[in-house]
């Protein structure tokens, strides 16, 4: 289990150590360029690759993309469809390689809306990559932030039936670990591309403390240097947790001394 920010002060790190993206501005990549949007969707997947390569290289450890929210079944059939589809083939095509470069997969969302071929192949993906350390890729797909907390709460009670007694306490920390990002520290930066400043029901719960980042480009557009970029403004940032600024700079020395 991961330590909880709001539990335990965590320790300043100069780099992130969880990155988590909302890749947005597919759609909008594709209208700059008179293509149907599905074009933006397929050079997003491109941005992807890249963007895993970056990470590795930047020494991340957790990588986590939102590719496609609780509320994207909104969109029209065909649009739908389309992203279905690239993500069987992505998966289909990804994984072996994703495995021979160190990589853990998990798949968090309500993933049982999924077709059946979908399914098995986040099953048989994350089997094969269990046991990989070098960068754990999450990928969110039907996933919302609120429906994470709603089944946290239904998996807690069903396994601590004690706690429904009326003088009973539960402490926010107790869900955590039935979240489905419990196989992962909480992000320290959160990247939004595409110029949108809203979360879109993503990390809701661990995105408590971390830093946010947003920049206009557009996901397919998003390559290293931007990363890098991103990584650049997180060092700037100073992480005070509910505490002052003397604080967190009396403690840093003292990290220092102990090292
Ligand atoms: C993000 O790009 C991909 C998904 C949400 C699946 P969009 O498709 O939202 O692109 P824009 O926001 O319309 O440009
Ligand atoms: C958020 O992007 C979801 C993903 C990137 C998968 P949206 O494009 O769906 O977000 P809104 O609708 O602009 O808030
Ligand atoms: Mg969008």
């Amino acid at each position: 289990m991961f330590a909880s920010s709001t539990r335990i002060i965590p320790d300043a790190r100069p780099k992130p150590r969880h990155v988590a993206i909302i890749m947005d501005g597919n759609g909008r990549w594709a209208n700059k360029r008179l293509l149907p949007r599905v074009a933006g969707h397929r050079k997003g997947v491109e941005a992807v690759r890249a963007a895993v390569r970056a990470s590795v290289e930047q020494g991340v450890e957790f990588l986590t993309l939102f590719a496609f929210s609780s509320e994207n079944w909104r969109r029209p059939a065909d649009e739908v469809s389309i992203l279905m589809d690239l993500f069987a083939r992505a998966l289909d095509v990804e994984v072996a390689k994703l495995h021979s470069n160190g990589i853990r997969l998990k798949v968090v969302g309500d993933t049982a809306r999924f077709d059946r071929r979908i399914r098995d192949l986040i099953a048989a993906g994350e089997a094969l990559t269990a046991g990989n350390h070098r960068l754990t890729l999450t990928i969110a797909a039907n996933y919302g932030g609120r429906w994470d907390v709603a089944q946290a709460a239904r998996s807690y009670f069903a396994a601590h039936p004690e706690s429904l007694a009326r003088d009973s306490t539960l402490v926010p920390e107790a869900l955590e670990p039935y979240l489905a990002m419990a196989h992962a520290p909480e992000p320290d930066l959160f990247i939004r591309t595409g110029g949108e400043k809203r979360i879109s029901n993503f990390l809701l719960w661990q995105l408590a403390y971390t830093e946010l980042y947003f920049t206009d480009l557009l996901w397919p557009d998003f390559d290293a240097a931007a990363l890098g970029a991103a990584i650049e403004s997180y060092g700037t940032r100073e992480r005070r947790y509910g505490r002052t600024s003397e604080q967190v700079q009396a403690r840093n020395e003292a990290q220092v001394q102990d090292a």
